[in-house]
């Protein structure tokens, strides 16, 4: 069965989804096969695989909303749409599309109802038998959605920037797990990384303080080890590359092809993580 990883962080506009998308990227460019979930109300990871959001919504095809609503009888291989992209490693992934914007009100009363957070979980049992990877977008919130994405994981990918409230925002994900995973039956869940996005080439003051500071602020999920290298530089072919809903593939620019190193070494860091 695949592993399952949660990318997540407590900040908004951290860079969860460029890492969500370049790590399905590295890993399928590696030759893995890799899933997408996107449980992001807003569906930004969707649109950025180049999927026709409304077009789909308009044709009835259920996304991840509809597959968390016990309502309705959707199985995690109905919501799956494929990536059409020019590039030879296209066909290994696959994404669980966000269309319709999950209805927190209707969340929120489901929520009340026993194995609510569940959902995910479920309907991902014995349906991935065939992938490696999982990966989960949510947005930033701390709440039902984000329980809902947690129990489905087997792993937590954390993303900061080097900013006092990006670091908190992280941390403060770490400590919702270690709060409530005894609740929530997750004792077996662990962070598997700390990925430093957004990185400017020149690190303010500041910037360096807070680099220092990493190790020492997620000492609770693990060791220095967590941290991944190298932090993902800022760079505008990623911002451009995912406004556009292309792969980096198509850009013909050095910084496109640097990226690519560094998502690579970012998707063997989860491979060793993971132990395939
Ligand atoms: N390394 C980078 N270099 C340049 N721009 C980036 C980089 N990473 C992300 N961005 C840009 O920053 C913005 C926020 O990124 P993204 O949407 O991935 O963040 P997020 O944490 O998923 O946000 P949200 O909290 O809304 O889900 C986007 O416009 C994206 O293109
Ligand atoms: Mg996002």
């Amino acid at each position: 069965m695949a592993t399952t990883i949660l990318i997540n962080s407590n900040k908004g506009g951290v860079g969860k989804s460029a890492q969500c998308r370049e790590l399905a990227c590295a890993l399928a460019r590696a030759g893995w096969q890799v899933d997408v979930a996107d449980m992001a109300p807003q569906g930004n990871t969707t649109r950025r695989f180049g999927i026709d959001r409304a077009a789909l919504a308009a044709a009835g095809h259920p996304g991840t909303a509809d597959l968390i609503d016990p309502t309705k009888n959707i199985t995690y291989h109905q919501t799956l749409v494929p990536v059409e992209w020019d590039v030879p490693w296209t066909g290994n992934i696959r994404v669980a599309p966000s269309l319709n914007a999950i209805n927190m009100q209707n969340r929120n009363l489901e929520a009340g109802r026993p194995g609510a957070e569940r959902r995910l979980f479920a309907a991902l049992r014995g349906q991935t038998e065939d992938r490696h990877v999982v990966l989960i977008d949510t947005d930033p919130g701390m709440d039902h959605l984000m329980a809902v994405a947690l129990a489905a994981a087997d792993g937590l990918l954390i993303t900061v920037e080097l900013d006092y409230d990006a670091v908190e925002g992280g941390v403060n994900v770490v400590s919702y797990l270690n709060a409530n995973k005894v609740l929530m039956g997750l004792e077996d869940v662990r962070v598997v990384g700390v990925v430093v996005t957004k990185a400017r080439r020149e690190l303010s003051a500041t910037a360096r303080v807070q680099e220092e500071n990493l190790p020492q602020a997620f000492a609770a999920a693990g060791g220095p080890e967590l941290i991944w290298t190298p932090s993902v530089p800022l760079y505008d072919t990623l911002a451009a590359a995912l406004s556009d809903a292309q792969p980096l593939e198509a850009y013909n620019h050095p910084s496109a092809r640097r990226l690519e190193d560094v998502f690579a070494a970012h998707a063997a860091q989860l491979v060793k993580a993971i132990g395939y």
